[in-house]
């Protein structure tokens, strides 16, 4: 669907986030063409440094983050022209003279507010918006996590956000929602007859997720110090590939049919106790170790880490959700910095055969197993029990595997591109709706608080591993083993 023209309103423009992903997803989007002629790219900040200082800044902090084999001058100097710095103090309603004055009056064109900017601005910034008539019947809101850090901030933001804005007008991104695989898995659950007569307790034993970073807190200590892994990233990224799996089929792919099934899978997980929780959770720190061959340091002698913070960098857990669909199915979640590898996957495990004819016992049978790669390289993979060449009938594990990038050769776009077309055409089905965002939370926050009543410290892991042994444990209490664990070594 071709755009309308738009005026797209970046709040945090000179920000890290509009620097890094949304100046160059923008870019990629303009030189494939869908961009209006006219639509133009209003980044406002904070610092009074002019037009041409801003584009010097887009120059030296976003460019190279743009695929160079799309960059020439003619579409990067096209590209800069849509793009207008203002500057104002978003959380003061009378310094907003001139994104008054920068935004085009026409009532059709689109108005998207982006608000990359910290979540305790989102109400102020949308207050600040209608003070001065910005708001109108065709404008959109974005907001960029974290959309709170409990129940009640989320709950607040919604309130909110919701005074000035439709829920039909805004945009919660998740990040791993717009990315290509994820989509995918839509597609393979409900494009194929294969999988969802099978999409259930009596054939599935466990599903793992999990999203492992080899990089560690880098520059953000001053953010994920107070947020941590459970924040950063299970409550919303892990959380929403959950959902994506274990939803019943939604009757379309409408926002709200879909976003009616994910939210139904977040009220049916089952809540921890004090007890369930010191069983079935695992929160670890990194300390120095090797990532690379390289000598990495500990979290708490990263830059401004505080000396004993207590701040989890990685998180383990068995999730349980109580469905007809899915009781007594394990999900097992996780996610790390500074892990032994950089990858992102969905392992859905089916249950072992009930019997073996062959002359082999079913304990040799590996049970079968769908892998669902999202990063780095997007795609499946099936394992199977095959029949090993030549005389005799001996069964091995073999594979059946689909690799999206060698299958579809059309180019791929970064989820932010993605994202932000959809935004841009007023498509909400990838985003987050209100009531899904305090579920989540409403999931996560006895955790939080069990965390913050009891004086434990997270539990350190060596950088550049799997994390902690306990959450080896953990899984391991099941008789089973996350997935790396179970691959022979080469
Ligand atoms: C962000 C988190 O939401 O996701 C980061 O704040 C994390 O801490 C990032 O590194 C991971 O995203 P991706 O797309 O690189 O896997």
């Amino acid at each position: 669907m071709a755009l309308t023209d738009f005026d797209l309103v970046l709040f945090g423009g000179s920000g890290d986030l509009a620097m890094r992903k949304l100046l160059p997803a923008m870019y990629a989007r303009d030189v494939a063409n869908d961009l209006p002629p006219t639509a133009r790219i209003i980044c406002v900040g904070r610092q009074d440094s002019g037009q041409d200082a801003f584009l010097k800044m887009v120059e030296t902090n976003s460019r190279p983050h743009i695929k160079a084999s799309t960059l020439n001058a003619a579409t990067w100097s096209k590209f800069c022209a849509r793009i207008v710095y203002v500057s104002l103090n978003a959380s003061d309603a009378a310094t907003y003279a001139p994104l008054v004055e920068a935004l085009r009056g026409d009532a059709d064109l689109t108005r998207v507010y982006y608000l990359a900017t910290p979540p305790h601005l989102f109400a102020l910034i949308c207050d600040n918006l209608e003070d001065n008539g910005l708001v109108t019947p065709n404008s959109r809101v974005v907001l960029e996590k974290p959309l709170g850090r409990d129940l009640a901030s989320a709950k607040q933001i919604n309130a909110e956000v919701g005074k000035v804005f439709q829920e039909s007008q805004i945009y919660r991104i998740d990040h791993y929602l717009g990315k290509e695989t994820v989509q995918n898995l839509l597609a393979l659950r409900f494009g194929n007859i294969l999988f969802e007569p099978l999409w259930r307790r009596e054939w599935i034993s466990d599903v793992q997720i999990t999203i492992a970073e080899k990089l560690g807190v880098g520059n953000r200590m001053g953010y994920y110090d107070t947020s941590g892994a459970l924040r950063d990233m299970l409550q919303n990224h892990l959380l929403q590939l959950l959902c994506i799996v274990a939803m019943e089929p939604p009757t379309s792919i409408a926002p709200d049919a879909v976003r009616d099934e994910k939210l139904q899978v977040l009220r049916s997980l089952k809540k921890f106790t004090p007890t369930t929780l010191a069983q079935n959770i695992v929160r670890g720190q990194y300390r120095a170790g090797h990532v690379d061959g390289a000598t990495v340091p500990s979290y708490r002698d990263e830059p401004d880490a505080p000396e004993h913070s207590r701040t989890e960098t990685f998180v383990a857990l068995k999730a349980e959700i109580d469905t007809w669909r899915w009781a007594g199915v394990p999900f097992y979640l996780r996610t790390g910095k500074r892990m032994a590898d950089s990858l992102a996957e969905i392992v859905v495990r089916f249950k072992q055969i009930p019997h073996s004819i062959f002359n082999q016992p079913t304990s040799s049978f590996q049970p079968n197993c769908l892998v669902i790669r999202l990063q780095p390289d997007e795609g499946l993979r099936m394992n199977l029990m095959a029949k090993t060449p030549g005389d005799g009938m001996r069964l091995k594990p073999a594979e059946l595997e689909l690799d999206f990038r060698e299958s579809f050769k059309t180019p791929r776009m970064d989820a932010y591109e993605r994202l932000l077309l959809d935004v841009l055409r007023g498509q909400l089905t990838l985003f987050m709706r209100g009531d899904e965002l305090e579920a989540a939370w409403e999931w996560v926050e006895p955790i939080l608080d069990n965390w913050e009543q009891n004086d434990s410290a997270p539990i350190p892991y060596t950088a550049g591993t799997w994390g902690p042994a306990a959450a080896s444990a953990l899984i391991g209490r099941d008789g089973l083993q996350w997935r790396e664990e179970a691959l022979p070594e080469d």
